[in-house]
């Protein structure tokens, strides 16, 4: 049976193919990374692809548990991994993994 996250998950994976979306973010959202603050890491990447006006280029989406629950809250951005991301840290990460793909592009 289809779930509502594997239909998004298609249609953005054509998105992805078609050149249409540049950069995959996700934020694990697993109970680890759920207590380590993913909630506010998430808010975080939401806010600043509103205001740089990038949500055509970015598809943002939560995952569950990526198996690294010590190092959390783990996020992915395309296919790096990183570590014990804070929403404080999430400004620096923007910029320089996002933004600086996105004006590569
Ligand atoms: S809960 Fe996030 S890596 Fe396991």
């Amino acid at each position: 049976m289809l779930m509502y996250n594997d239909i998004v998950m298609f249609f953005t994976g054509i998105l992805y193919a078609r050149g249409e979306i540049m950069v995959r973010i996700s934020v694990c959202v697993g109970s680890a990374c759920h207590l380590l603050g993913a909630h506010g890491v998430l808010e975080a990447f939401n806010g600043l692809i509103d205001k740089y006006h990038v949500q055509a280029k970015v598809d943002m989406q939560g995952n569950f548990c990526q198996g690294r629950c010590t190092e959390g809250v783990v996020i992915r951005i395309d296919e790096e991994i990183i570590t014990k991301v804070s929403k404080e840290k999430v400004h620096g990460i923007f910029v320089e993994k996002v933004l600086d793909k996105l004006s590569n592009a």
